[in-house]
């Protein structure tokens, strides 16, 4: 049996993907590169945006005549737009043989051995599957991501991501420890660890805070990041920890969506932007160049030229080393969608253009904050643009190239001076293999 996994959306996708791998080789499965030689094809879906969806759809279409040419082969659609648009899916998208949610991955083996003209949704949430004994296969021989969350509990208003992947779900911490130790004796080194709203991890006494010091401590494990942190989940206990913990990479994603708090509550954040500037302060208190990355939203219902105003004082204000910035997309289902919308798909533009010129000139300086220090990078891989060339990453998540020397390879850790900017990107001069 070989299958071919197409993945999109974000890094809990990519973790799925994995897990739905690790399911499929106990199987016997194998994978194949090129969707003409498989037997059956995956497509794990995210649902976050309009955007997201169209391409989830146009890549299943691609399908199409792969199908026509091998009516054996078997189309399964996983993830996010999987359990959004449902049996919909079925109805619309004739050569398409499953449709899978979120909570339903253990199921997929089976279906491989069902009959051929079966056509079958599994979407069902449900609350005591959190994957208990699976463990991802690790995608690089030094780095790998661990879910540790499933689902979310809150309600942003715009947000569908709550109605596909179901009520908050947190992980063993023996099971997430067993697999931050399983990863460390296969040569890993840094460890992200996943959820929506990651930091609000509990398992009876254990915090997102204790978890993060037990992980320091497995040995091997050098660095520790997490994402997506939420704003409102910042306990005392953690800041010290995020800020004493050497292991513990400074470098956070706190999403912020907007700089209005009168727009953050209209978005059920619960937070607002007293508390972010809170977080940011001590962060970079103790660190000014901790990382600091966001995702914020333009042209929310009722945005106003005042409140995105307060976005851009606020991006000025914190100084982001990168932001990921969206235009509003309404989501069906969700609570804002129900709102009429004033503002044109230009004026949103509009704004997301304004922002971008701001935060890229904001990552510029950031970048250029880094110059003339001597920083240890774990290798990743031969530079992009130059083969003799490699790309490796600082503590807080800086890019940057370098000519190697000796046997340095993907994996090691090295002692680079920072001395160059091309573009935005950091340029460094070997000093030593660690
Ligand atoms: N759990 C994370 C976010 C997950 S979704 C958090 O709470 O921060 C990733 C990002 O997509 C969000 O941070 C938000 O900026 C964006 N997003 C979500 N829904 C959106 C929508 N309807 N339109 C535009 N962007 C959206
Ligand atoms: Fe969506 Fe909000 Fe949950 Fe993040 S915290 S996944 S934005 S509902
Ligand atoms: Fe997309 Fe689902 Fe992730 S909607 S962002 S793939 S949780």
């Amino acid at each position: 049996m070989r299958y071919h996994l197409a993945t999109y959306g974000c890094q809990m996708n990519e973790y799925d993907s994995a897990m739905i791998a690790q399911m499929l080789a106990r199987f016997g499965a194998v994978s194949v590169s090129s969707p003409e030689n498989a037997d059956v094809i995956i497509v794990n879906t995210c649902s976050v945006r309009e955007k997201a969806e169209e391409t989830a759809i146009a890549r299943i279409f691609q399908f199409k005549p792969v199908k026509q040419a091998n009516p054996d082969l078997k189309i399964i659609i996983v993830g996010c737009m999987a359990k959004n648009r449902g049996e919909e899916l079925l109805k619309k998208i004739k050569f398409v043989d499953f449709i899978v949610g979120p909570d339903q991955y253990r199921k997929i083996p089976e279906l491989l051995e069902l009959p051929k003209r079966k056509r079958l949704a599994f979407l069902d949430f449900d609350l005591e599957e959190n994957y208990v004994g699976e463990s991802a296969k690790i995608l690089t021989p030094f780095s790998t991501h661990i879910t540790i969350q499933r689902g979310c509990n809150k309600r942003c208003s715009y947000c569908i991501v709550p109605y596909v992947r179901g009520p908050e779900k947190y992980r063993l911490s023996s099971d997430i420890l067993r697999e931050v130790n399983e990863a460390a004796a296969q040569g890993v080194s840094e460890i992200m660890l996943l959820g929506q709203t990651v930091n609000a991890y509990r398992d009876g006494n254990e915090t997102f805070a204790s978890l993060l010091n037990r992980v320091s401590e497995i040995e091997g494990i050098k660095r520790i990041r997490f994402t997506s942190p939420h704003p409102r989940h910042y306990t005392q206990e953690l800041l010290e920890v995020l800020t004493q913990n050497p292991k513990v990479c400074h470098h956070a994603h706190i999403p912020l969506q907007s700089g209005s708090n009168a727009i953050l509550k209209k978005m059920r954040r619960q937070h607002d932007m007293e508390t972010y500037y809170g977080i940011i302060d001590y962060l970079r208190s103790a660190d000014p160049l901790y990382h600091i990355s966001t995702d914020i939203i333009c042209g929310f219902v009722g945005e106003s030229e005042k409140d995105f105003e307060e976005t851009l004082e606020a991006v000025e204000r914190v100084q982001f080393d990168t932001a990921f910035m969206f235009v509003y997309s309404p989501r069906r289902g969700t609570e804002s969608f129900k709102e009429t919308e004033i503002l044109t798909e230009d004026e949103k533009k509009e704004r997301h253009t304004r922002l971008t010129e701001i935060q890229n000139a904001i990552t510029l300086k950031r970048n250029k904050l880094m110059l003339g220090r001597t920083e240890t990078l774990l290798v990743e891989r031969l530079s992009s643009r130059d083969s003799s060339e490699m790309m490796g990453k600082t503590d807080n998540f800086k890019k940057v190239i370098f000519k190697p020397e000796g046997n340095v390879k993907p994996g090691d850790y090295v002692k680079c001076k920072i001395d160059d900017i091309r573009g935005w990107t950091l340029r460094g001069t070997l000093e030593t293999n660690e």
